[in-house]
């Protein structure tokens, strides 16, 4: 990481502020919290999952997690006896995890698809669970960039994702369409959906999500706002593009165990 600016105190917690976080989707993940995971929800990734995720990892690697709400992947990696940096533009989520693995893991506040953010390239695993999916394009685009450049030469990232619509999608933009307001929350030459739009409403066509309380799903979809879908082909598209120039690179797409639409784009770095 390049040096840090400051260190913020949240209750218990030391957090690196690399720099402020002006994305207002942590808002959402702030609000939510603990709540994500505690609440009978379970957002993944499912055990065969985080084995997949950590496949051919040894003791003593470094591994970079962006994303504090995938507790489990984050425990998998310590079970592992790897070394855990765990990155997240939430200061809360960070909290929650250290209060659940406290001295265990690095915990570093970094909105990762900020055009200024930046990992030493030393992880030998590079990890998120569908955060992909929380992005519009052009934060998909930064993100590939910054996360690919953090990986050591013979490394590999491994980010999960949606292929397509999500079954919920599916659900708000009926509604939407039934209500005459598809436009609203479905852009579809970007193939982008946009829950913000459907704030009156969302609640009543939400599944349910554990015992999370309707209005406060209501509010976490809300305030994500806009995020892209990805369209078969995609992403080797943008990494193409995307990955940093002299940095050789091979890409998979690997089914993920137990997740039907869900893939995990697997990039090599070449040695
Ligand atoms: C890993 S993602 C996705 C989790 C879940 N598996 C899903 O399918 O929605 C969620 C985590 O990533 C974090 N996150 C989302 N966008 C981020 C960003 N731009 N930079 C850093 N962390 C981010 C959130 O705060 C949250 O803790």
């Amino acid at each position: 990481m390049p040096p840090p600016t400051g260190v913020a105190a949240h209750g218990r917690t030391s957090v690196i502020a690399d720099h402020e976080i002006t994305n207002s989707k942590a808002g959402a993940w702030d609000r939510l919290g603990s709540a994500y995971w505690n609440r009978n929800y379970d957002g993944g990734p499912n055990p065969a999952a985080c084995a997949q995720y950590l496949e051919g990892l040894a003791a003593g690697e470094r591994v970079l997690l962006v994303g504090a709400s995938t507790v489990a992947l984050a425990r998998a990696v310590l079970d592992a006896g790897a070394e855990l940096v765990v990155a997240d533009f939430s200061a809360v989520m960070l909290a929650e995890l250290e209060n659940l693995i406290p001295g265990r893991a690095e915990f570093v506040r970094v909105d990762v698809t900020r055009a200024d953010s930046r990992f030493d390239g030393a992880f030998d695993l590079v990890i998120a669970d569908r955060l992909v999916n929380r992005f519009v394009r052009a934060e998909l685009r930064s993100a590939l960039r910054t996360l690919s450049a953090a990986v050591r030469p013979g490394g590999k990232m491994r980010l999960s994702y949606r292929l397509g619509l999500y079954e919920r999608d599916e659900a708000v933009l009926s509604e939407a369409a039934r209500r005459g307001v598809l436009s609203t929350v479905f852009d579809e030459a970007e193939f982008d959906v946009d829950y913000s739009a459907a704030a009156e409403w969302l609640g009543t066509v939400l599944p349910p999500h554990g015992d999370i309380p309707t209005h406060a799903l209501v509010d976490f979809y809300v305030a994500r706002g806009r995020e892209h879908r990805i369209r078969t082909g995609e992403l080797d598209e943008l990494a193409a593009q995307d990955v940093p120039r002299g940095l050789r690179y091979e890409t998979a797409h690997l089914p993920v165990p137990g997740q039907g639409d869900d893939f995990l784009l697997q990039l090599t770095r070449l040695a």
